[in-house]
């Protein structure tokens, strides 16, 4: 039987890059190891990692007692200030931000620092967007609906930047921009949206098109992973959605030529390669 996995199963590149370095930071050995913030939101990783003495800490306060430790940060990104604050305090630190969201970093410390108010579009208590605002010099202003886009306003002489957050949604990012366009400010728009979401899905659908059956691995709350179910299941009547190896039922594959696998952005390598060995061994 024929096992196609898709490339973009699992972990997008920022993710997979920043759970790699807590691994190996935490397989060094040497002093303790923090997370600013859970490093996925993935029970079962960051169990993992609990184990291996890695702790997660939750706000500058607890940053201020890491001393004698490493502090990783995670894909997502953080403030400036965030960075002063372990330099202060002489506390080592690897950055795992994503080089995405680095970017956008350095995109919203430019033009802020050259007059522009800078506008994010994306989820306001999101901390990647919460790193962000922290990378510009007068007060960003976040807007993630219509109403937030209608309702804004500014002197006139201002000159605007707008970005995004890396994971908000195309369609609704160019609608927003659109309302505040129509304001008739000077606007650079600079599109930030990553595609590591977009991908996966496309890559998915035209796995699921092609094989006998599919199947879609994921926690059962994560809604990426359910998006991605359902745009298989419009492809491939035989596609099931497991959590772990253990929800797999391989006697529904018994009968077939070829099946795809596929999981969601929070779904570790582990697991994937567990179902994919299993189902490669069984047939
Ligand atoms: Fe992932 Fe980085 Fe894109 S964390 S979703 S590859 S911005």
């Amino acid at each position: 039987m024929e096992v196609v996995l898709a490339e973009s199963a699992g972990f997008c590149f920022g993710v997979k890059r920043a759970v790699d370095t807590v691994y190996g930071q935490a397989g060094k050995k040497e002093g303790r190891i923090y997370t600013y913030g859970p490093i996925i939101h993935n029970e079962e990783v960051v169990h993992d990692l609990g184990q291996k003495g890695v702790q997660v800490i939750n706000s500058p306060e607890e940053l201020r007692h890491c001393k004698g430790g490493t502090v990783v940060i995670r894909s997502h990104g953080v403030g400036k200030e965030i960075y002063g604050l372990l330099e202060e305090e002489g506390i080592p630190y690897v950055d795992a931000t994503c080089p995405f969201v680095l970017k956008i970093h350095r995109i919203v410390e430019k033009y802020s620092r050259q007059g522009f108010h800078v506008i994010i579009i994306g989820n306001g208590s999101h901390p990647e967007v919460e790193g962000i605002q922290g990378w510009s010099s007068t007060k960003a202003t976040v807007i993630s609906t219509e109403e937030e886009a209608k309702n804004f306003t500014l002197e006139r002489e201002k000159k605007v930047c707008i970005v995004a957050q890396t994971t908000f949604n195309n369609k609704k990012f160019k609608e927003l921009v659109e309302i505040i366009e129509k304001k008739g400010y000077d606007i650079n728009v600079l599109n930030t949206i990553c595609n590591a979401t977009h991908k996966r899905q496309a890559e998915a659908q035209e796995i699921a098109r092609k094989v006998d059956a599919m199947i879609v691995v994921g926690g059962k709350n994560s809604s990426n992973t359910q998006k991605l179910f359902e745009i298989c299941k419009k492809e491939c009547e035989n596609t099931c959605y497991i959590q772990t190896l253990e929800d797999l039922d391989l006697s529904k594959l018994r009968s077939i030529n070829s099946v795809g696998i596929t999981a969601g952005a929070s779904t570790p390598n582990k697991i994937i390669e567990e179902v994919q060995k299993n189902v490669r061994n069984e047939f």
